[in-house]
């Protein structure tokens, strides 16, 4: 089911390190039901885009709506709260913690109170096993499974990840994907990747992002192909 109203909206937002502006005014939905996503090259922008949807960079110009809340003056854990759920770049998983602490830290987003849903683990069975493992002692694929069910742990309106498929071995690449398609039918998902077969595969939309502006976006078959695989490459 898609939702006519998006449950995330960021719309003309500008933001960067310093002087010079990395977001020139990036527009850019995701509603619950479908998987949206968010491709561009490296540098281009999409994890300043992210960090600035989460509050670790403020926003120069722009706003970012959590279903119709304006969340751009806010702290990121007060856009946890307000259903944002993150998983970084590179997974930021706590190495010598346990996968049950890991979990646990993931309810912040909810105040800090709350059991770990047998959901989390019908998604994501290797949890259950590896409880009481150290997060570090996981493989890549399996820290990607915990990071993404950490933000999960919040019970996210909006579950955001940044390049989920780095670094991953391409059979665990396709049950992340698998795993995303199931979730985005209860809360909107959004994608920041560079791996441009992974997202066309499985995003029901896509945004283009090229040095921090959004240059086309629709569901991936209404893509211009070739001006896709260009930017991709340059
Ligand atoms: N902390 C920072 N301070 C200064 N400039 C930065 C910082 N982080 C990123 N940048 C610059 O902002 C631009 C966009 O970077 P960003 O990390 O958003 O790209 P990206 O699309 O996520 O790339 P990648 O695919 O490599 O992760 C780059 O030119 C980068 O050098
Ligand atoms: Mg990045």
């Amino acid at each position: 089911m898609t939702d006519e109203k998006p449950t995330l909206e960021v719309s003309g937002l500008w933001a960067g390190y310093g002087e010079g502006m990395v977001l020139q005014g990036v527009d850019l939905a995701a509603a619950r039901g479908r998987v949206t996503c968010l491709v561009g090259r490296n540098g281009a922008g999409k994890t300043t885009t992210l960090k600035t949807v989460m509050g670790l960079l403020p926003a120069a110009r722009g706003r970012v709506l959590v279903e119709d809340a304006d969340v751009t003056a806010l702290p990121p854990y007060e856009r946890a709260h307000a259903g944002i759920g993150y998983v970084p770049q590179g997974r930021e998983i706590f190495p010598q913690l346990t996968v049950r602490e890991n979990l646990q830290l993931g309810l912040e987003a909810r105040g800090g109170k709350g059991q770990i849903d047998e959901s989390i683990f019908e998604t994501f069975p290797i949890l259950r096993e590896f409880l009481d493992r150290r997060g570090g002692d996981l493989s890549g694929g399996q820290q990607q499974q915990l990071a993404i069910a950490r933000a999960l742990m919040g019970k996210p309106k909006v579950l955001v990840l940044d390049e989920p498929t780095e670094g991953i071995q391409p059979n665990v690449i396709d049950e992340i994907g698998d795993v995303l398609r199931r979730i985005s039918k209860d809360i909107a998902v959004l994608i920041v990747e560079q791996y441009l077969e992974f997202v066309l595969g499985i995003a029901d939309e896509c945004y283009v992002l090229e040095k921090g502006r959004v240059i086309m976006s629709g569901a991936p078959a209404e893509l211009d192909q070739e001006r896709l695989q260009q930017t991709m490459s340059l």
